[in-house]
């Protein structure tokens, strides 16, 4: 019988999907440029049922209609070409599916494109690294509605599964949704990661923290509302020696450096095209960035001076009130995350379903994590809910942790310590739940200096002020 659906793409993403996929009992197609790689598959697989095609066109003759293709391929031009040699090969009504991370825009291009074909595109976001891929991923397609009904049933089946049996798959939306939606994941991946390392930061350089207290605090904060991937995997970091021989902790002798593939950077780029605050995130982008600097900041820490205050006087409580400042920052990355979507949705016209997305973020993916349900729960409150942090159980816990997160910062920036996610987040929380900003005092430099205008508190209308002539 012929394959249900193809992976094109073996490299170990490509590989781990069409091996999960066939671990649910369907025959896989399966292609890659380099031949060589799927005969490895094959080799390493020889119980599989998985069907290999050493030219596109056998690839795509050899599949059920309408033909059901993922490609697991670099993101841009590798993805193009892909497209461009399938297209004549392709029939209307068949689905392919980009599983790699595209940016959101291309994707509506292509589904376009594809579309005066007849043919269905779906841009779909897959999270969870190698693993997922292998054991259950959290999938987020968009595209047409019709097409995802024509995969859905076999990713509901490869889908990672949340403690209550929901699978982490749902369509997000029409065109570039899912790729949206998981360039969004990837931006708070870096948020969650940033508050995560100042957190550790703080802990150590400031609380003094020894490895083992540092991966014990981690463990411990693990158990509470903290529980997630992220904080899990960081408890387990700390555990580690250096495996080189240098008897050290392996973070350092880790580089300082962090690299990134720019899904972080276009969600900042994507917030402030659509006018929204996404602060949290862009520091975290920042924080990378500035962290490759390795070498002008070495320079640099040997002629600028630190603070002269040492005397801090930490609350006994110091790692708690750090666990309440990350939590309370968490819920702001996630404010400002959601409240992007919300920005995003009305935009692109996608009617994108918060609360389901909360939902399938809740296993498989990298930012994977208990609280994610109390977001769902938020949202099944009041779907028209516009900001997070106005929800009950969030503005409690905003009430309850916001002293210790100001605590925090203070002790961070009297320390010298750099905490540019934590800061944005009490920054934005101040800004949001501010009734007045100073932001009358830009508004008249701008009409001072370029004639630009203004509104006023007390009458409707447009004004200018004459600022040159004489009171
Ligand atoms: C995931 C990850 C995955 C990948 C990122 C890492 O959800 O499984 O986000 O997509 O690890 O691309 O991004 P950086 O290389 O930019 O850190």
């Amino acid at each position: 019988n012929k394959p249900t659906i193809g992976v094109i793409g073996m490299a170990v993403m490509g590989k781990n999907l069409a091996l999960n996929i066939e671990s649910r009992g369907y025959t896989v197609a399966i292609y890659n440029r380099t031949n060589a790689r799927t005969e490895k598959v094959v080799a390493d697989h020889p119980d599989k049922q998985l069907v290999p095609s050493y030219n596109l066109s056998d690839f795509v003759n050899s599949l059920e209609k309408p033909r059901r293709i993922i490609m697991m391929v670099k993101a841009g031009k590798p993805t193009d070409a892909v497209i461009d040699q399938l297209l004549p090969l392709l029939d209307a009504g068949d689905v392919l599916i980009d599983g790699g991370n595209t940016f959101f825009e291309d994707t509506i291009a292509r589904n376009q494109r594809l579309d005066q074909s007849g043919i269905n595109f779906i841009g779909m976001g897959v999270s969870g690294g190698e693993l997922g891929a292998l054991k259950g991923p959290s999938i987020m397609p968009g595209g047409q509605k019709e097409a995802y009904d024509l995969v859905a049933p076999i990713l509901q089946q490869i889908a990672a599964r949340t403690d209550d049996g929901q699978p982490c798959v749902a369509y997000m939306g029409p065109n570039g949704a899912g790729h949206y939606v998981k360039m969004v994941h990837n931006g708070i991946e870096y948020g969650d990661m940033e508050l995560i390392a100042e957190s550790y930061n703080l802990l150590r350089h400031v609380g003094q923290y020894s490895m083992p207290q540092l991966a014990q605090t981690f463990k411990e904060w693990n158990a509470g509302e903290l529980s997630s991937y992220l904080v899990e995997i960081t408890a387990d970091i700390l555990t580690r020696q250096d495996d080189q021989g240098s008897s050290k902790p392996i973070v350092d002798v880790i580089l300082d450096a962090a690299e990134n593939k720019g899904t972080g950077k276009w969600s900042s780029q994507s917030a402030l095209e659509l006018g929204v605050p996404q602060s949290l995130i862009t520091e975290a982008v920042y924080a990378r960035y500035i962290s490759t600097f390795k070498e002008e900041r070495v320079a640099a820490s040997q002629v600028l001076p630190q603070p002269q205050t040492t005397d801090l006087k930490l609350s006994a409580d110091f790692s708690e009130q750090v666990r309440q400042a990350l939590y309370f920052s968490k819920i702001m990355s996630y404010a400002q995350g959601f409240a992007q979507l919300r920005a995003a949705s009305e935009h692109y016209h996608w009617q994108l379903n918060y609360g389901e997305i909360a939902n399938i973020w809740r296993a498989g993916c990298i930012i994977r994590a208990q609280f994610l349900q109390k977001i769902t729960a938020a949202y099944q409150k009041n779907p028209e809910l516009t900001n997070l942090m106005l929800d009950d159980y969030f503005k409690a816990i905003c009430a309850k942790y916001q002293a210790a997160t100001r605590q925090v910062v203070a002790w961070a920036v009297q320390a010298g310590i750099p905490v540019p996610a934590l800061s944005a987040a009490i920054a934005y929380y101040d800004s949001y739940r501010s009734a007045v900003l100073p932001a009358s005092l830009t508004q008249a430099q701008r009409d001072y200096f370029g004639a630009h205008t203004y509104k006023r508190v007390d009458q409707e209308g447009t004004f200018h002020y004459s600022w040159y002539e004489e009171q």
